[in-house]
């Protein structure tokens, strides 16, 4: 059986990762998997259920408990209850960077990862993507941008999709993210060391998509 292709792009919040891997998947007839997504499911979860979030224990069990699906279209469900829109709020925003700090919620999150990237053709995207979930992955990208410009292109998504958004807020909690998601124990947000850096900062989503595309039909 031929191996399914993986390509995996990495970066910190708000870099842009979600928006070209879904055109690249599009284009490249690939399967999108966001693996933030499963993250935000879980912590949107903790919050609704009310588990208290500093017990690593009880989050693991209520995620061992947990079905959570990415549709074809973008859209989240747990439980059979569609959360696209809820796991992007605030709360779940602020909360998700702790919960991904727990070893035990990454290798189930990994696990359930790699089962989708061995049934189709893969664009995956999230934080350790490159160097601890597909380290064999055919493509590696790490993709950055200045924290002013993420900041800026989140507050606008959030605007656009009706999210209450205040920009000096939203810079301050990305960059905390950031600082959390890179410092943690096991498996910090970290470049690959075969990953392809594209620094997003002056590029147009059309020139990102295309410069990526680039090197994978290459
Ligand atoms: O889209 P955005 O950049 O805001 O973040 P996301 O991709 O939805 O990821 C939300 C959070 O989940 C990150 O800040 C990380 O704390 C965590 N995450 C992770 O630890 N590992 C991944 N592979 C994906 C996300």
């Amino acid at each position: 059986m031929k191996k399914c292709v993986q390509i995996a792009i990495d970066g910190p919040a708000a870099a842009g990762k979600s928006t070209i891997a879904k055109l690249m998947a599009e284009k490249l007839q690939y399967v999108y998997v966001d693996t933030g997504a499963m993250y935000r499911a879980i912590t949107w979860k903790v919050l609704d259920e009310g588990v208290d979030i500093n017990n690593e224990d009880a989050v693991r069990k209520l995620l061992a408990e947990t079905d959570i699906v990415l549709l074809p279209e973008g859209q989240v469900q747990v439980d059979h209850v569609m959360v696209t829109d809820a796991i992007r709020d605030q709360q779940v925003t602020k909360h998700v960077s702790q919960i991904a700090t727990y070893e035990q919620i990454r290798e189930e999150l990994k696990e359930r990862q790699i089962v989708l990237a061995n049934s189709a053709n893969v664009i995956m995207d999230g934080r350790d993507i490159g160097t601890n979930v597909l380290p064999q992955a055919d493509f590696k990208f790490f993709m950055i941008a200045d924290s002013g410009v993420r900041a800026q292109r989140r507050h606008k998504e959030n605007l656009a999709k009706g999210i209450e958004s205040d920009l000096d807020q939203l810079e301050a909690d990305i960059k905390k993210r950031d600082e959390t998601d890179a410092n943690r124990v096991h498996s910090p947000l970290k470049q690959a060391k075969d990953a392809i850096l594209i620094d997003t900062s002056a590029l147009s989503i059309a020139e990102v998509v295309d410069k990526m595309i680039g090197y994978v039909l290459k």
